[in-house]
């Protein structure tokens, strides 16, 4: 077999292995192996592409390939086990935001290497949208990281004449970049580098800090794109293939986030959603009496109950409450009675947070319940115990036109028999509005950290 043809075979395998990954992250059960599958691909390349003769020519290269790929493994891996898990929607911006930026580097590179008129119209092509879109990708990655790591304000910044700002900008790449087309000009790919640096700020500026995971999940498509450009230039079929699942995965998750919060990408990224909500801290209902209950009470409510469903939201992963949630779990399973966890889509702050949390504190898979398998359950349902979560339970979803989450497909803890929220104060939740489920007659909150309430659940229920 010739050295060609193995290479292909070897890059195939590797394809496989992050195609096998997408499929297994899909699920929480399968989601270790998928990533270990993802990761042998990635291994299997690099360390291919390292036995080729091609990288061996110039001394140079190889010493600044090996600096690099040390400085990565000593900052990527201290980092990504250190992270909290609520910190990774930032650790994902700031990840993908250099594969972005890595992206617009070969192309630029690619450029220089064969240089000059000679280099074919559709080379240009490629390179153009290599280096602006990764580019944008890394400008906007490295502010929604600042905006989530809380280095500026995560609220939307709007200014006067955003729009002709951005259409300007716009205008302008699009000038320099037909200009480089027919030039073939270094100085002005240059200044396309500028302008899409730029363009990355300032679209990422005006979005609100809770809707950035789902910003961060389109940025990440766009790296994909970028990467899979760069793979064109570079004549590489493992990149243009990479690239290819991660912007299609990437514009796909997209999708999925938006559809389940009930409102449109354009709206997302364009309607400064929160600018106002979050400063005001929501409309309110007025003086109205809410009922508020002790550990004791709800304890025995619980242990009494045939069958509990566990509604987890944001407030379950700040307090860290997941294996607390599991502990009063199985402290009810004991006693007979029937749990279940029902997780909406987009609870938490990014794709799949609660199943990661659950999975992490040894909840077994079978009692977690996505959304469209625990509203049947819902109606035969004594007790649904609403753990720091608020918008994916709000009513308002299905009675309100005019509300921002109307539309929303939400957990249909109304119709469970009772209603418990754990949660500090009647705050609302990401989306800024109250919640009329807080005020039925059936509802009784328990005010505190999720996880306290939680410890004090499990002794009263043991003591029940
Ligand atoms: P939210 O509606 O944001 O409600 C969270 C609740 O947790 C709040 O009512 C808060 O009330 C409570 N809380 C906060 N810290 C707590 C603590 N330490 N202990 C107890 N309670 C605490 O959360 P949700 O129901 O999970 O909904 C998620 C929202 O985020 C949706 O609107 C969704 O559209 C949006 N969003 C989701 C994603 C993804 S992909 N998951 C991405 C972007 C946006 P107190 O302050 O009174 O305690």
């Amino acid at each position: 077999m010739s050295r060609g043809t193995a290479t292909d075979l070897v890059y195939l395998i590797a394809i496989v292995g992050f195609i096998l990954a997408l499929k297994g992250l899909s699920s929480p059960r399968r989601a270790r192996i998928g990533n270990l599958a993802g990761a042998a691909g990635m291994l299997l390349a690099v360390a291919w592409t390292f036995s080729l003769p091609g990288v061996y020519a110039h001394e140079h290269n190889l010493l600044l390939m090996i600096i690099a790929i040390v400085a990565g493994v000593a900052i990527g891996i201290p980092a990504a086990r250190l992270v909290k898990m609520t910190a990774m929607p930032q650790m994902v911006a700031i990840f993908n935001g250099v594969g972005g930026g890595a992206a617009a580097l070969v192309s630029i590179t690619e450029f220089l290497a064969i240089g000059g008129k000679s280099i074919a119209v559709y080379k240009i092509f490629e390179v153009l949208f290599g280096v602006l879109v990764g580019s944008v990708s890394f400008a906007g990655s490295a502010i929604a990281f600042a905006k989530l790591q809380e280095l500026m304000t995560g609220r939307p910044i709007t200014y006067p004449a955003q729009q002709p700002v951005n259409a300007l900008v716009g205008a302008g790449i699009l000038a320099i970049a037909i200009a480089t087309l027919v030039t073939a000009s270094t100085p002005l790919l240059v200044a396309l580098l500028v302008l899409s640096l730029v363009l990355g700020v300032i679209f990422v500026l005006p979005i609100g800090g809770a809707d950035v995971p789902v910003l961060i999940s389109l940025l990440n498509s766009f790296t994909g794109l970028a990467v899979a450009a760069s793979g064109f230039t570079l004549n590489s079929d493992l990149l243009i293939v990479a690239g290819t699942l991660v912007g299609a995965s990437g514009m796909l998750l997209t999708r999925m986030m938006s559809q389940a919060m009930g409102r449109s990408l354009p709206n997302i990224l364009f309607s400064a959603f929160g600018s106002v909500v979050t400063a005001s801290g929501g409309e309110s209902l007025g003086d109205r009496s809410v009922r508020s209950g002790t550990s004791d009470d709800i304890g025995v409510l619980l242990a009494y109950a045939r069958k509990v469903a566990i509604v987890p939201g944001y407030g379950l992963a700040v307090a860290q409450a997941q294996h607390t949630a599991r502990e009063l779990a199985e402290a009810l399973a004991a006693r007979g009675v029937e749990v279940y966890y029902a997780i909406h889509p987009v609870a938490g702050r990014m794709p799949g947070h609660m199943n990661v949390l659950l999975a992490e504190a040894n909840v077994p898979y079978d009692q977690l319940l996505e959304m469209d398998e625990a509203n049947p359950q819902m109606a035969t349902t004594d007790v649904a115990l609403v753990v720091g979560a608020n918008d994916v339970v709000n009513p308002a979803a299905k009675t309100t036109p005019g509300s921002p989450i109307y539309g929303m497909p939400i957990i249909n803890a109304d119709q469970a028999g009772n209603v418990v929220f754990l949660k500090r104060s009647m705050r609302p939740g990401f989306a800024g509005i109250d919640n009329e489920l807080l005020y039925d007659p059936k509802t009784t909150l328990l005010f505190g950290d999720a996880k306290d309430s939680l410890t004090k659940l499990v002794a009263a229920v043991g003591s029940a």
